[in-house]
């Protein structure tokens, strides 16, 4: 994976997942959570407000490292880097995802849950892995499990993770940090409880691997 990936996802335990419903409110969300520790963000396009989104926080917030998520195809891909995203996350992988990345400056992260996924992406180049959903789709004890035959590669599971459950992630050796919407509850950004939101990432930002 490349070396900026690498540098983005190791700065921090956790990556907010963001699911934007106004694009108002992701400058001060994004203010929040860099304020609380956690610059780095993964804007999900899962909404119509989501490119908007990106590109306020992309243009807005200097503090923030701003990825965009829910990428499923290369026309996403190609309008997150237009909107100023400057990394890429898919929950799974295909070939023409794969191809557009080799061509690009803006580096993906994609997803595996199987041991052939984990193979396909490692044969692109890929050492840095999304698994996705973490929780089901066999949580902590499968990661573990695909250390020993993948001894090289790191994972950032999402998908089912609070400040429950993410210490025992970051306690496997190859979680390179966990992804997860708990910091960015919809009531506190609807509410724009902003320091609420920042006492939440500053919990998460101390979560460390042990
Ligand atoms: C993702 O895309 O990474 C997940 O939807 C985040 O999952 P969560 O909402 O369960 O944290």
């Amino acid at each position: 994976s490349s070396e900026r990936l690498r540098q983005i996802l190791e700065a921090q335990p956790v990556i907010p997942v963001l699911r934007i419903e106004r694009a108002e409110y992701a400058v001060p969300l994004a203010r929040a959570l860099a304020r609380g520790g956690l610059p780095a963000v993964e804007i999900t396009l899962r909404t119509p407000q989501a490119l908007d989104a990106i590109r306020h926080v992309a243009a807005d917030v200097p503090e923030a490292v701003v990825g965009a998520g829910t990428i499923l195809n290369p026309k996403h891909f190609e309008q997150a880097v237009e909107a100023g995203a400057t990394f890429i996350v898919s929950p799974g992988q295909t070939p023409t995802l794969f191809d557009l990345a080799t061509q690009s400056p803006v580096p993906l992260l994609p997803g595996a849950t199987t041991a052939s996924e984990v193979m396909s992406a490692a044969e692109r180049g890929y050492d840095i892995l999304k698994f996705f959903p973490a929780e089901q789709a066999g949580g902590a004890a499968f990661l573990k499990a695909l250390a020993s035959p993948f001894a090289g590669i790191r994972f950032c599971p999402t998908g089912g993770i609070s400040a429950a459950n993410a210490s025992t992630y970051l306690g496997l050796p190859n979680v390179v940090c966990v992804g997860g919407s708990w910091v960015a509850p919809d009531a506190l950004v609807e509410a724009g409880a902003w320091d609420q939101i920042t006492a939440l990432a500053a919990e998460a930002a101390k979560l460390r691997k042990h």
